[in-house]
């Protein structure tokens, strides 16, 4: 009897452990492939995003159909619950203990691509935790980060300023946020022009920086490279100057 109760106890632990390991090493898969394009100079863009219910992971078929770019999955160790309830609760709990849910598997050949599309869903008002230990997991030095997300009604801008925040190595394009019924093709394709025309903007902003490292005031320019006040700022990417200092904000 005393033998059965210690293979039993030897069997949970071992269960217990190999759950949810957040240090066991990661396998690297390869992205799904996409088609490629002419947005952003030709350079390689990758889609990873989160999703529960899979109303992101549409979005993210749809970035991926006009921009096509590669496309990669985060997926947890530990799946989320399949029901509402439960599965709102384990994301306040991982929220408010600043958790690292671990990821199942990394990107493989990170360092080809430029410009990553990081998105997942609105989670008690900001973007879930897991999308954390994505940005902590890579080198997003020389990046360019867009972010997206989906929600049903509220925290729609703080999200995407959290997925800029959690990538501050990187450049970032202005992001977009969509309930689910508002996911379709013409308005992804309208931002996704935008933003495109912003990343060939850029080397406006290189000469606007030239002339302002002149100055020791605070200028602030928009990504196209024209000056504005800053009274009038609206929600949006600028670049704000001082002396040699240039920094990028995200309203
Ligand atoms: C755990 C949890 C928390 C959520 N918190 C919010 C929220 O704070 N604001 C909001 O507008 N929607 C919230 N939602 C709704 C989702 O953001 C929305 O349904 C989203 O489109 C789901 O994306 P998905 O299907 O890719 O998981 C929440 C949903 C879940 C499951």
């Amino acid at each position: 009897m005393k033998h059965y109760l210690f293979l039993l106890l030897m069997l949970l632990t071992f269960t217990a452990c190999s759950a949810n390991e957040p240090d066991q090493p990661v396998q690297p898969i390869q992205p799904e492939e996409g088609e490629g394009s002419g947005y952003f100079d030709g350079k390689k863009v990758l889609i990873a995003y989160f999703s529960w219910g899979g109303t992101t992971e549409r979005m993210a078929r749809q970035i991926q159909a006009v921009t096509g770019g590669d496309f990669f999955e985060i997926e947890p160790v530990t799946p989320y619950p399949t029901s509402y309830t439960p599965c709102t609760e384990v994301a306040l709990e991982e929220r408010d203990s600043d958790a690292r849910p671990a990821i199942r598997s990394s990107v493989a050949d990170w360092d080809e691509y430029d410009i990553i599309f990081l998105g997942g869903p609105v989670w008690w008002h900001t973007a879930p935790m897991i999308l954390h230990t994505f940005a902590e997991s890579y080198n997003f030095e020389g990046k360019t980060v867009v972010p997206f997300t989906t929600y049903a009604s509220t925290y729609r801008d703080e999200t995407l300023q959290a997925i800029a925040d959690m990538t501050p190595a990187a450049d970032h394009l202005e992001g977009l946020g969509l309930t689910s019924g508002a996911i379709n093709e013409s308005r992804i394709r309208t931002w996704i022009d935008l933003i495109n025309e912003q990343y060939g903007n850029q080397a406006a902003i290189n000469n606007v920086e030239a002339d302002a490292a002149e100055s020791g005031e605070e200028k602030y320019f928009d990504l196209n490279g024209r000056a504005v006040s800053p009274d009038t700022l609206g929600r949006g990417i600028y670049i704000v100057k001082s002396g040699k200092r240039t920094a990028k904000i995200v309203r």
